[in-house]
């Protein structure tokens, strides 16, 4: 019986070539996963920005601020904190006003959003521009669309007589009080400092809507 042939490889060797073998086969699958487990959903989302239908596909992780601005270039509303803290990115959506940062675009199918560009332009001010411009309830200018997009939708709520934290009796109508405007209002955050302008413009306009 001819002698068996001991191959010439070492122990080394044979770990180096296996290894390197399943490298060469498992690496590229690994990195498809990787690279599909990274790339962005997209999904289709159609709604009604200031009266005018839209319809964008967007990364699912799209928030709704980042569509506005990044997508549509309606870059009134402002990226403050993008965590929720500073209300720079108020918008009004179905009525009600919320921060555009905390939402994402998708969830928004089929709503009626409202932006500053949607309440009025420099020809024809909404009642609310105009009276910020007229009690100087800005400095800077950066909060005043999110301050001025809370504001109006602060004045629907009163109407609809939704109490807020401060309301004593939470059965009557609220009042537009100091008091209840800086409560509602707490959420949009001035740098500059202009509350109490703030809080003289949206009183002015609740005298005239009232
Ligand atoms: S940017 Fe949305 S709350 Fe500050
Ligand atoms: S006007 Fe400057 S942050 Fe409000």
């Amino acid at each position: 019986m001819p002698p068996i042939e001991t191959p010439s490889i070492s122990r080394r060797c044979l770990v180096a070539a296996g290894a390197a073998s399943a490298a060469a086969t498992a690496s590229p699958l690994a990195a498809t996963a990787a690279s599909n487990a990274d790339a962005p959903v997209l999904a289709k989302v159609s709604f009604e920005i200031n009266g005018k239908p839209q319809t964008l596909e967007l990364d699912t992780r799209t928030t709704l601020l980042d569509a506005l601005r990044e997508h549509l270039k309606l870059t009134g509303t402002k990226k403050g904190c993008d965590h929720g803290q500073c209300g720079a990115c108020t918008v009004i959506v179905e009525g009600r006003r919320i921060n555009s940062c905390l939402s994402l675009a998708v969830m928004h199918e089929g709503d009626r959003v409202t932006t500053i560009e949607g309440l009025g332009a420099p020809d024809r001010l909404h009642p609310m521009q105009a009276a910020f411009v007229k009690h100087d309830g800005y400095q800077c200018g950066y909060c005043t669309p999110g301050q001025i997009c809370s504001a109006v939708a602060v004045l629907d709520e009163i109407k609809a007589g939704i109490p807020s934290h401060v309301s004593a009796d939470l059965t009557a109508s609220p009042e537009v009080s100091g008091e209840e405007l800086r409560e509602r209002m707490s959420g949009n955050i001035c740098r500059c400092g202009a509350y109490s302008n703030i809080v003289e413009a949206i009183t002015e306009v609740a005298g005239r809507t009232a």
